[in-house]
């Protein structure tokens, strides 16, 4: 059993506008020690489904359907009362994408990292203190033992992010969960930042699950990546494989986008289009209105995850053997091609 296992979740928000099927069906997994990217562009789902995880959606959203099992334990079973005791800043932490928003602006930061501790632990004040000083200085703080009495916004951005870093790992989580935590800040100390989260993964074999809509950074951080787009996950691969190989349409298109050793900036395509309203997103594959592979099918089925290589899988007709031919083999009867998900045949694609 895997680390983290999450099936079939979907989180909507009931808006005026409409249900927003913001996390429509995502199925992902994460190993202990691994770490797993998210990407996709902005408003793919990818910050509600990790808030999704630890019971961090807000009203107007639910949850509302999906099973998410960590270490064993059935997440989608328990209690806000039972998360925020057993298993948020514990077992999972959090570091999102704004230090100063996570911090509380009248406390020092050795005493707000300290009382994480002493929450969680049995360990005495003292004992939190002396913690909460050797955290910081593993974050790379310098001068720790004065600088934990300083407040917030005696920091720098960069700075901050490591104090969240530090309060991250101040219970010896299995999992971090850091969402676009380099986002706010500017380009040298995001690789600073960057580079304490591969330190961090060596040091203490924490798995980690990076959101980011950024796939360089993907790179310098994760084993594997998911790619997300309109609250599915359309391809996951080990990240190298991805990189070389990157078999969804979408995926193509991120990986143009983006410098890479081996393409610099005159090379780079920008993206095309936008993503479809999550209210009411395209029917069969919700990518196709922006895909330049887009045939007649793709409007009729929902596209599962296929498997194109070890551990790699892609949502995409085109790798189904039925449909790669240029004349398409299948031509179901007539009442079955039409969109309605209650009749009899949808060939593989019964749900
Ligand atoms: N409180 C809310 N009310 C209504 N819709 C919401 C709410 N929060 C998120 N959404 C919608 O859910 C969808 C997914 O949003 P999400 O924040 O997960 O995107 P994201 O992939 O994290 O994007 P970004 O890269 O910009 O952070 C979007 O369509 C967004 O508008
Ligand atoms: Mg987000």
């Amino acid at each position: 059993m895997s680390l983290l296992e999450v099936s079939d979740l979907r989180t909507y928000f009931y808006t005026e506008a409409g249900i927003v099927r913001a996390v429509d069906g995502v199925d992902f997994e994460v190993e202990a020690g691994e770490s797993l990217g998210l990407v996709g562009e902005s408003g793919a789902g990818k910050s509600v489904t990790v808030k999704s995880l630890l019971g961090l959606i807000d009203v107007p959203g639910k949850v509302v359907d999906g099973e998410i099992y960590f270490d064993g334990q059935a997440l989608h079973e328990m209690s806000e009362q039972e998360l925020r005791q057993n298993v948020r800043g514990s077992d999972i932490s959090f570091v999102f994408q704004d230090p100063m928003s996570a911090l509380n602006p009248v406390h020092t930061v050795g005493s707000q990292i300290a009382e994480v501790v002493e929450y969680h632990t049995d360990r005495t004040e003292a004992e939190a203190w002396e913690r909460a000083v050797t955290l910081l200085d593993d974050v790379g703080i310098p001068d720790a033992e004065q600088r934990a009495d300083q407040y917030p916004h005696e920091f720098s951005g960069g700075m901050r992010q490591r104090v969240l870093i530090a309060m991250a790992l101040s219970c010896d989580p299995k999992l971090i969960i850091a969402d676009e935590p380099t986002t706010a800040l500017d380009v040298t100390i995001q690789a600073q930042i960057i580079e304490l989260f591969e330190e961090i993964q060596e040091k203490y074999g924490t798995a980690i699950v990076y959101v980011t809509h950024d796939l360089g950074v993907v790179r310098e951080v994760c084993d594997r990546v998911a790619v997300m787009y309109l609250g599915k996950i359309v391809e996951s691969a080990p990240y190298d494989e991805l990189y070389q190989d990157p078999h969804h349409p979408y995926t193509q298109m991120l990986m143009r986008s983006v410098v890479t050793p081996d393409r610099d900036v005159s090379e780079l395509e920008p993206i095309q289009g936008t993503m479809p309203s999550a209210v009411d997103p395209p029917s069969g594959c919700r990518f196709r209105t922006r895909c330049p592979r887009e045939f007649d099918e793709c409007g009729r089925y929902e596209p599962p995850r296929i498997q194109v290589g070890e551990n790699h899988d892609s949502a995409c007709l085109l790798h189904d053997e039925q449909f790669e031919r240029e004349e398409p083999a299948l031509h179901l009867d007539s009442g079955a091609a039409e969109t309605d998900s209650t009749s009899g045949s949808r060939g593989a694609y019964d749900e």
